[in-house]
């Protein structure tokens, strides 16, 4: 396909949600958030019970999901779950659901989706690797864990949520190194990928740099 993509991925907290969001802003393009995708299964499996282990339950879950984005928030069967797919909780489900293949498997067609003119900026952890693997430009978003906790923190506390520093820290650990060393998909930058640390930067000139990259490209 000739319509543009662009993949950013990273670790959770690396800031990749708040960029790949202004980026598509900025070059009027859509936006997948596959992590979304992740956290809307887990969010169904924890309502309904489904057992986490059982991955032929979740994938047939994973398949039947009825979302819609709209330009600010996430639906699932037309109820607005914006919020409570980002509970830690949901995270962490998301985090041990998506290392199943079928799970994946189930959500891979539905991100393929996504890709439609003018063009899409797709962030997750496989966007560059595995989804779009041609990806016109892809890039690899990555902070120090320490970074990662205190935006965590300070997004926490900003919303009256109490939160625990060390807790978090372990929290981010933990879910590094389930991404990192799975079997299927694992996180790792994609062949050709632009890495950018921001643990020093703000969200805004990570944004420039990505903007100038796909410049660069023409
Ligand atoms: O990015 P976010 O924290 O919303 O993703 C939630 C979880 O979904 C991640 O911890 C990761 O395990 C999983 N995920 C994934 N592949 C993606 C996006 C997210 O495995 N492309």
């Amino acid at each position: 396909s000739q319509i543009p993509v662009i993949t950013i991925d990273g670790p959770t907290a690396s800031g990749k949600g708040t960029v790949a969001q202004r980026v598509a802003d900025q070059l009027g393009y859509h936006l997948l958030d596959s992590g979304a995708l992740y956290r809307l299964t887990a969010l169904q499996a924890l309502r309904r019970g489904t057992d986490l282990a059982d991955e032929h339950a979740l994938a047939k879950l994973a398949e039947h999901l009825h979302i819609s984005f709209t330009g600010e928030a996430i639906f699932l069967s037309h109820e607005n779950v914006t919020d409570a797919i980002r509970a830690e909780e949901v995270g962490n489900t998301a985090s041990k659901i998506a290392a199943l293949p079928a799970v994946r498997q189930a959500l891979f067609a539905l991100q393929l989706g996504f890709r439609k003119a003018p063009g899409l900026v797709a962030d997750g952890r496989d966007m560059g690797t595995v989804i779009f693997p041609h990806a016109t430009l892809k890039v690899f978003l990555t902070a120090s864990v320490e970074a990662r906790a205190e935006r965590r923190y300070k997004q926490l506390i900003a919303k009256g949520i109490p939160a625990n520093m060390e807790g978090l820290l372990m929290d981010l650990k933990a879910r590094d190194d389930r991404d990192t060393h799975r079997a299927i998909a694992p996180l790792v930058p994609a062949e050709g990928a632009h890495v950018l640390d921001t643990s020093t930067m703000t969200a805004d000139e990570a944004v420039v740099q990505v903007l100038a990259w796909y410049a660069a490209i023409g």
